[in-house]
C-alpha cells in the first residue's frame, strides 16, 4: 500500500466509525399485519394464504413519520407493501399495517391492483415511488404515492414486460424527472420518462449481469449511475440515457467483497451496500478507491438478504436487520444519524 492509499485508508475508517451509531426503534420476534378482524387472520391462516414466517422485509424507504417496506413475496404473503410509524410510545413493536390500503393489494392477477412491490424510492416532493414486478397475467407497474396529499395512488406507467424487477433510483433533471431500474441478473437496464410516460430498455455491454443500482448526488455533474454485476461495480454518466441511447458501456470501477442487492448512495458521495450472504453491511466514499468500510453485522449465521437500508430526509439512516442466533430469529429497526440526506437532495455547501 502507498503511503497515499494508506491515508485514504485511515481517514475512510474514522469518518465510518464516528458515523454510525445505531440506536434500536423495534424488535420484531415475529412479523404480523394490521388485520380488518381477527377472523379475517385466523381464516388466512387456516387457509395459508397468510404464512407468519414468509415475512421478509425487502427494500424500505422513510418520509415524514412513517417508513414503508416491501416484502419479500413469497407464499402466505397476502400483502407486499406495508407501512410503519417511525416511532411508537408502545413497548410492543407495531404490527405492519398494508399500504396505501388491504384493498389495494389483490391475487396475483390482479393488474389494476400491487401485486410485487420491489423497490421503493421517495422523491423530492415527497411521493413514494413503487416497483411492481406485476406476474404472469400483468405487465410490471410503476406506481407513484403522493405521501404529503393524503396518500393519492397512481398506477403512473405499465413496463412492457413482468417479472424480475429489482430496484430503481430517480434523476430529477431540470428536463424532466427518469427513473432508472435494474431486474434481477438481466443485462438490461429499464429507463423510464416520467413526462414522455415512456420507458424503454438500455443493454448494458458486454452482457452485465446486473443486479443493484445507485446514482450520484443531485450536484454533481456529469451524473454517476453505479451497477452491480455480482461483486463487481461498475459506472457510467446517465447524460448518456436521457437522449434515448439504446446501449451503454459501463466502466469497471472495482470489486466488492460481496454480491451486493443494495446499493444506496447520500448525497456527500458515500455509497451504502448490503450482500447477498454477507451478514455485514458496508459503506464506502466514492471519491476514494473502491474500499469497503463494515458500518453493521447481522448476529448468527448468514442470510440470504440480511438488511434493508434508507435514507430520510433529515440526516438519518435507517435500516431493518435480521439475525438468527436467537432462539427464534428477530427483525430489529435501527436508525443512526449519519448526517447525510440521500442522493436526491443536494449537499449543503461546504
Ligand atoms: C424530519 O424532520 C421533519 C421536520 O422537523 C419532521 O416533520 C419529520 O417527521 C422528520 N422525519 C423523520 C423521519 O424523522
Ligand atoms: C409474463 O411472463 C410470462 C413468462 O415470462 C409470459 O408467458 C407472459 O406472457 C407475460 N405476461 C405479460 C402480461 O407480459
Ligand atoms: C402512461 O402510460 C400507460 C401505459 O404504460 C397508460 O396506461 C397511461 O394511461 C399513460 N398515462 C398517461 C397520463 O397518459
Ligand atoms: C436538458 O436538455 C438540453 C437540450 O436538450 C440539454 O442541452 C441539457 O444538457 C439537458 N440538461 C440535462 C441536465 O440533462
Ligand atoms: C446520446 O448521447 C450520447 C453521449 O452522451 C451519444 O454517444 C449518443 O450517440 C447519443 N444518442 C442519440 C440517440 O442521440
Ligand atoms: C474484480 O474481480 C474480477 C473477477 O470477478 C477480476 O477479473 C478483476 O481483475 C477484479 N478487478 C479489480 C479492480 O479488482
Ligand atoms: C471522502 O473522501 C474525500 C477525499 O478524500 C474527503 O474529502 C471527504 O471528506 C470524504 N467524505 C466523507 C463523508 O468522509
Amino acid at each position: 500500500m502507498t503511503p497515499f492509499f494508506a491515508t485514504f485508508f485511515l481517514l475512510g475508517l474514522s469518518s465510518v466509525a464516528a458515523t454510525t451509531n445505531f440506536n434500536q426503534v423495534y424488535e420484531w420476534k415475529e412479523l404480523d399485519y394490521e388485520w380488518p378482524s381477527e377472523a379475517s387472520r385466523s381464516k388466512a391462516l387456516k387457509d395459508k394464504t397468510f404464512e407468519p414466517d414468509n415475512i421478509s422485509p425487502h427494500f424500505i424507504a422513510v418520509y415524514g413519520s412513517r417508513l414503508f417496506l416491501s416484502l419479500e413475496s413469497y407464499g402466505g404473503i397476502p400483502v407486499t407493501l406495508v407501512s410503519l410509524p417511525t416511532s411508537s410510545a408502545s413497548s410492543a413493536p407495531p404490527k405492519l399495517t398494508p399500504f396505501p390500503s388491504w384493498d389495494m393489494h389483490g391475487k396475483i392477477g390482479d393488474c389494476d391492483k400491487i401485486e410485487e412491490a420491489r423497490g421503493l424510492e421517495v422523491d423530492s416532493v415527497g411521493r413514494l415511488w413503487v416497483l411492481d414486478s406485476g406476474s404472469n397475467t400483468c405487465k410490471a407497474k410503476l406506481w407513484t404515492i403522493d405521501l404529503a396529499n393524503n396518500d393519492q395512488t397512481k398506477l403512473i406507467h405499465e413496463i412492457d414486460i413482468n417479472h424480475s424487477m429489482h430496484d430503481l433510483v430517480l434523476d430529477e433533471t431540470p428536463n424532466g424527472t427518469f427513473a432508472y431500474i435494474t431486474r434481477w441478473r438481466e443485462e438490461h437496464i429499464v429507463v423510464f420518462s416520467l413526462e414522455r410516460n415512456q420507458s424503454w430498455f438500455v443493454h448494458c455491454t458486454p452482457g452485465l449481469r446486473l443486479i443493484s443500482i445507485a446514482l450520484s448526488p443531485k450536484d454533481q455533474e456529469p451524473r454517476q449511475l453505479y451497477l452491480a454485476k455480482s461483486k463487481e461495480l461498475y459506472s457510467f454518466s446517465v447524460a448518456a440515457l436521457h437522449n434515448g441511447t439504446r446501449r451503454v458501456n459501463p466502466k469497471l470501477i472495482g470489486n466488492w467483497t460481496g454480491p451486493p442487492y443494495r446499493m444506496l448512495m447520500d448525497n456527500q458521495g458515500t455509497v451504502y451496500a448490503a450482500f447477498l450472504w454477507k451478514n455485514y453491511a458496508s459503506s464506502w466514499n466514492s471519491s476514494q478507491p473502491l474500499q469497503e468500510q463494515r458500518f453493521r453485522e447481522a448476529a448468527g449465521k448468514d442470510s440470504y438478504w440480511p438488511f434493508t437500508i434508507a435514507l430520510d430526509q433529515n440526516g438519518t439512516l435507517w435500516m431493518t436487520v435480521f439475525d438468527t442466533n436467537r432462539e427464534k430469529p428477530s427483525q430489529r429497526l435501527l436508525k443512526a444519524a449519519v448526517g447525510a440526506k440521500s442522493y436526491m437532495f443536494e449537499a449543503p455547501p461546504e
